[in-house]
């Protein structure tokens, strides 16, 4: 049997249609979510006190590692989840393909910061002559690094998705990038978690650590929620037209 023939039996008309593999409605139809704004308020407010920490003491090289990660992570890569979202106020209104474009270019605009943000605290280290990846939230970061460069390219994989339905349903490409997107956009926020239990940040009083705490998780589920939702209600109904 050819493999034509194979990817045939495995594959539904229905899933190969490009209509049917859209993660996101094309029609407004979803009640706005006012969560968004609130997560992006949550956000900047973090962003505003991780950032006069940084400088508090003077301005070096680890001052900017901090602000960076921040705002890539929870600035930047929210607001570009929140793009292809269903209900999200700011971009509900925009037709789905220029929703896609904000979401892939402010994603690779984060990404960027966050390089940034990596090759700051990696050169810091070795200048100061420190060991590498040795804390929970070192190891944290890495991981999240390696698996945002994963979304990134099944990133890719999505946007040209009707290009490769020949071995993989558009639909599924999409569900496996948004899934693997969920994971690593959590995993950024338990590596800013750790941060916040680091030495540096902890001398800064607990308060303002559990204050800073509740902000990101309240920041990861108000981003989270609503594209898990979408992502389980797609696999379902998939699953369900296959049996
Ligand atoms: C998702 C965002 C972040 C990522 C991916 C990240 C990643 C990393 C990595 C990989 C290192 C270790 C580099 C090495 O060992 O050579 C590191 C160090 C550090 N980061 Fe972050 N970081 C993030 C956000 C933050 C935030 C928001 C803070 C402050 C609250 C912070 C504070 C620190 C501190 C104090 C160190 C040095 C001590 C250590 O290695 O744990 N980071 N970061």
């Amino acid at each position: 049997m050819d493999q034509d023939t194979t990817t045939d039996n495995v594959m539904s008309q229905a899933d190969r249609n490009s209509e049917s593999s859209r993660l996101v409605s094309p029609n407004a139809t979803t009640r706005p979510s006012y969560l968004n704004i609130l997560s992006n308020l949550l956000s900047l407010i973090f962003v505003g006190i991780i950032t006069y920490c940084s400088f508090l003491n003077g301005i070096t090289l680890f001052s900017f590692h901090p602000p960076l990660m921040a705002i890539g992570w929870l600035i930047i890569m929210t607001s570009a989840i929140n793009a292809i979202t269903p209900g999200d106020l700011a971009t509900e209104w925009m037709p789905i393909r220029l929703r896609s474009a904000r979401h892939w270019v402010l994603q690779l605009f984060g990404a960027i910061l966050i390089a940034a943000g990596f090759l700051v605290i990696m050169s810091n280290k070795i200048i100061n002559n420190k060991p590498h990846f040795g804390t929970l939230h070192a190891k944290f970061g890495l991981s999240s690094l390696i698996f945002m460069v994963g979304t990134m390219l099944g990133g890719i994989g999505a946007l040209y998705s009707l290009k490769l339905k020949h071995y993989l349903p558009p639909i599924y490409t999409k569900l496996i990038h948004a899934s693997v997107g969920l994971v690593t956009f959590s995993l950024g926020i338990a590596t800013i978690s750790c941060g916040l239990f680091s030495d540096w940040f902890a001398a800064k009083g607990e308060i303002l650590q559990y204050t800073a705490l509740v902000m990101v998780i309240l920041v990861l589920l108000f981003t989270i929620l609503r594209p898990s939702l979408k992502v389980y209600f797609r696999l379902r109904e998939r699953l369900d037209n296959v049996n």
